[in-house]
């Protein structure tokens, strides 16, 4: 049994990020990106997203992998590298792992501490799996030339995140993960995608009963403050979280409920009130139009599984 092997490639240039961060946050209309929801807590309030009655895309994607576990197993094929993108705690993939064999197992995230673990846990339960660790945010940029082997290779990358990519940005993304699939024949993607649907389903997935995607929303302004030592009062935001039918995404914000003045590193930001900050996009494609960005992307064989109310979309094209 061979240790998990990590290789670190996040060059964290903090004051670099600090930067970038009070400039969206000056820029009118405001943003921050979403990456910042996941501190410890808002890991933590994104898994109690998963699990509500009204957030259909985690339980319904792992429905589509169970109903269908042998026919996507036959498409990925035995006895591949397994890219598992986003990989966090590793659980999806390791639920994976016994059907399909791998060869080696690349798990990549920006969160080094959740792959650490999730590696030291696998490699005695794995022994014949090659595992590796890769730190990298690689929404920034998929290399990862040094870290597989000429074999094939499946990229893995569940959970609808590539819905949080502009289009552009995900055709780029699915441009980069062809660039290692096309010198490594039989690779492939396999990858979760929601589908755009009724608008009053896709808000109260977006704005649940219980308030935990609010929290999860206003939580970011937390992290802010630690990061920038800013003095957001995140109660004073309401959560607004809906679904932009044109633009076929939905789109959250941050919404001041009553004039605010925040200080930050070099700035004073005032926001009136009903002025919002955006925090995220979640993209919603049809499953043509997904097929045809992967076609686009230049994968081939194009399969798709969908549950039987069509509300998500699990592809594999190699
Ligand atoms: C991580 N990502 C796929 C989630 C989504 O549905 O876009 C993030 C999320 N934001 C609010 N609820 C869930």
């Amino acid at each position: 049994m061979n240790p998990p092997r990590i290789v670190e490639r996040l060059t964290p240039d903090p004051d670099a990020e600090r930067r970038a961060l009070v400039a969206g946050l000056v820029a009118t209309p405001a943003a921050i990106p979403p990456k910042y929801f996941y501190d410890a807590v808002g890991c933590a309030l994104y898994g109690a997203i998963c699990e509500l009655p009204e957030y259909y895309p985690t339980r319904t994607e792992r429905a589509i992998f169970r109903e269908h576990r042998d026919a996507i197993a036959q498409a990925v094929g035995r006895g591949r590298q397994f890219v598992d993108l986003g990989a966090g705690d590793c659980c999806k993939a390791l639920a994976w792992l016994p059907y399909l064999a791998p060869t080696r197992y690349v798990a990549v995230d920006f969160a080094a501490d959740a792959i650490r673990g999730a590696l030291a846990k696998m490699a005695p339960e794995f022994p014949d799996v090659e595992l590796t660790g890769v730190v990298t945010d690689f929404t920034r940029g998929l290399d990862l030339d040094a870290d597989l082997g000429p074999g094939p290779a499946t990229f893995f990358y569940p959970g609808s995140s590539i819905g949080n990519f502009t289009p552009a940005d995900a055709r780029e993304f699915l441009r980069a993960i062809r660039r290692h699939c096309a010198p490594r024949p039989g690779s492939g993607l396999l990858v979760g995608v929601d589908t755009k649907k009724d608008k009053a389903r896709l808000d109260a997935a977006y704005d649940d009963a219980a308030g935990v995607t609010a929290a999860f929303n206003r939580n970011v302004l937390h992290h802010v403050n630690r990061l920038l030592g800013s003095d957001f009062r995140p109660e004073a935001y309401a959560h607004r979280g809906c679904y932009d039918e044109a633009a076929g995404r939905i789109e959250m914000h941050l919404e001041a409920t009553s004039p605010q003045t925040v200080r930050l590193p070099g700035a004073t930001r005032t926001f009136a009130a009903g002025e919002r900050i955006h925090t995220e996009n979640s993209y919603k494609y049809a499953p043509r139009e997904f097929a045809a960005m992967l076609s686009e992307a230049g994968f081939a064989d194009v399969r798709c599984w969908q549950d039987p109310a069509g509300d998500f979309a699990v592809f594999h094209a190699k």
